[in-house]
């Protein structure tokens, strides 16, 4: 009874906590209030216009939804065995198995037994103290990265459910090393494609366009939207191919193979209401809306770069997108740029602050480290892709492309704008400020101070909240330009994902336990009814002592006794002397018979 009782309590607090805590943390987006920003900017009307898309039969209200949602994630940096590396062969326990060599001589020396105690002894130590703590730290490690698969899976495919985006790019530093084997990386490319971004898929080859100023290949956003919605487009970071240092041919490649390529472009167009537009379209004043979005490597862009050739294809290819670009008066075109290391900032405006390291003496001295761009690779974004200039009397009067860079690498997240101010001649530098300061000190509107945004997205590991960035992207036909705006959504660090899932599995099995007694008192129930027409004089003589037995024995031993006795009890009313006896004994430990059995209703 009491342990029933126990269960039963234990149930009671358990069932409505799980459910509770699963019903969150499944649909934490919702109750986090994450949507994509709209065109009407305002987080209620936002998130309401995410319910209603998951309403059935209320047609969502498509003017206020943007056209490309693109679901950015940082860093998600897999790690696996190699933190592992030098104690992972403890699982074998090494020294258990020396400790059996040497205490049954199957090394076939010929210790005296002195010797052979002290060095089984030996091994004994060394297998407690060091097998088990090691063995130990090798299947909690394994277990946290299976956990924390699931953990950013569940970020993914929660986030990816909710907010439906259009499109969605991973910023780089896929898996934690550049260091590891082939295999290795082989290991966390089928993690990455099968637990955390499960359904997912690279961008197909056909897919890859390079630079072109004529648009050849133009995707119409919205066409395809389905397949769209599944692929990753994935940047390479520094720790998927190296920085400028160690970055490799070999790195590259394989990363290429698993992840996607590391350089091109992908131009979309939006269709749109030529009955208005056409006349406009045809003078020129009305463009159609395009985007141009440029995935790049720039882990090279700085030097020294070990690899010339792969340098060369990146400066290439940022040669070729320049060179391909509109006039920067081209108004409905808008360039997003999607990479990995940051711009150059001064220390102060994020949390990381410029910093370089190189290698001395191999791999070329290249770059080892680096937090961000230098300032000329920087320059080359803002003044090269973006057409901004420190001077007015250029075409656009330095004002350049409207768009965006995203990347990640720093971990903390940044939201920055970068300027210039062209009524401070002669030295005319790009300077960075947060976004939020740039607002409220109005230098995003200040004229003759061209500038652009950079976001750094947070990383979504745990240890940074399980963040996402939401980032909208629609057209403002008034302007006959594009606007976006960016949003974070976080899920909680991963101890919240490990917590409410090991609630689950005790009130899994607190319910499974319950369930299993309440079937066995059922089957006593019904057997020991049974009983009672059964003769019972073969148990007489135990009837004396049961009493006491049946009442200081826990239930759950009552019951495997209960059925045994009531199995041979059963039989024994058809008179077989052996059987007889032994139900007789038993039933001594307290069987249905018995008063006070707790299985009596
Ligand atoms: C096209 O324009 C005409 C007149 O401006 C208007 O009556 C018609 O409804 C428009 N068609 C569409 C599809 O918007
Ligand atoms: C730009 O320079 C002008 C002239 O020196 C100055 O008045 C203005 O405050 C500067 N703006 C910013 C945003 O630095």
């Amino acid at each position: 009874m009491f342990f029933s009782s126990v269960l039963r309590y234990a149930l009671f607090l358990l069932a409505p906590l799980s459910f509770l805590l699963t019903t969150y943390l499944y649909l934490y987006p919702v109750f986090h209030l994450c949507a994509f920003p709209s065109p009407e900017q305002d987080a209620r009307s936002e998130y309401l216009s995410t319910v209603r898309q998951h309403t059935p039969f209320l047609a969502p209200d498509t003017n206020k939804i943007a056209p490309f949602r693109l679901l950015a994630l940082g860093d998600p940096q897999l790690e696996g065995e190699s933190s592992l590396y030098d104690i992972v062969d403890s699982v074998n326990l090494p020294n258990l198995k020396k400790f059996w060599k040497d205490a049954l001589l199957l090394d076939g020396t010929r210790h005296n037994p002195l010797q052979r105690v002290r060095h089984s002894l030996h091994d004994l130590i060394d297998f407690f103290l060091e097998d088990l703590p090691n063995s130990f730290e090798v299947w909690r490690k394994r277990l946290d990265h299976i956990g924390n698969d699931y953990y950013l899976g569940h970020i993914y495919r929660t986030l990816h459910w909710w907010t439906k985006p259009t499109h969605v790019t991973v910023l780089g530093d896929l898996v934690g090393s550049q260091w590891i084997d082939d295999e290795e990386f082989g290991v966390r490319a089928w993690r990455f494609w099968n637990r955390v971004f499960r359904g997912g898929r690279r961008v197909e080859d056909e897919l890859y366009t390079q630079p072109s100023g004529d648009f050849q290949g133009t995707l119409v956003l919205g066409q395809d939207a389905a397949a769209w919605k599944r692929r990753i487009i994935n940047v390479a970071g520094n720790h998927d191919i190296g920085y400028a240092g160690d970055l490799s041919p070999d790195r590259m490649s394989r990363f290429t193979k698993l992840f996607g390529k590391a350089n091109y472009e992908l131009r979309f167009q939006l269709p749109f209401d030529t009955n208005t537009t056409t006349n406009d379209v045809e003078n020129g004043e009305r463009p159609p809306p395009e985007i141009r979005l440029i995935v790049l490597n720039d882990m090279n862009l700085d030097t020294p770069a070990s690899s010339r050739e792969l340098q060369d294809e990146t400066y290439g290819f940022l040669n070729d997108v320049i060179t391909s670009s509109k006039e920067v008066t081209r108004p409905a075109h808008f360039t997003l740029v999607l990479t990995h290391i940051p711009l150059f900032k001064e220390a102060g405006v994020c949390v990381d602050g410029p910093f370089f390291d190189f290698f001395d003496g191999e791999f070329s001295n290249g770059v080892k480290e680096q937090n961000h761009l230098s300032m000329d690779a920087s320059k080359g974004f803002l003044e090269g892709v973006f057409g901004m200039s420190g001077s007015e009397n250029v075409p656009g009067h330095g004002f350049g492309r409207n768009g965006v860079i995203l990347n990640g690498h720093d971990h903390e997240g940044c939201n920055v704008y970068h300027y210039i101010n062209q009524s401070q001649p002669p030295e005319r530098e790009w300077k960075a400020t947060t976004w939020s300061k740039a607002l409220s000190v109005g230098i995003t509107d200040e004229p003759g101070v061209p500038g652009l945004r950079e976001i750094t997205v947070r990383s979504m590991m745990g240890d940074f909240a399980g963040n996402a960035g939401l980032m909208s992207l629609w057209f403002d036909e008034e302007e006959w330009d594009w606007r976006f705006e960016f949003v974070n959504c976080g899920l909680g660090t991963q101890h919240i994902w490990w917590l409410v899932h090991i609630v689950d599995l005790i009130t899994l099995g607190v319910s499974v336990v319950y369930g299993g007694f309440l079937l066995m008192q059922r089957t006593t129930l019904s057997i020991s009814s049974l009983n009672k027409s059964v003769p019972r004089k073969p148990v007489q003589n135990g009837n004396a002592r049961k009493e006491k037995g049946s009442q200081d024995r826990p239930d759950i031993a009552g019951v495997k006794i209960a059925l045994g006795s009531n199995g041979h009890s059963y039989v024994s009313g058809a008179g077989t002397g052996s059987l007889r006896k032994r139900a007789s004994k038993t039933s001594l430990n307290g069987g249905p018979h018995s008063p006070s059995s707790p299985f009596r209703g």
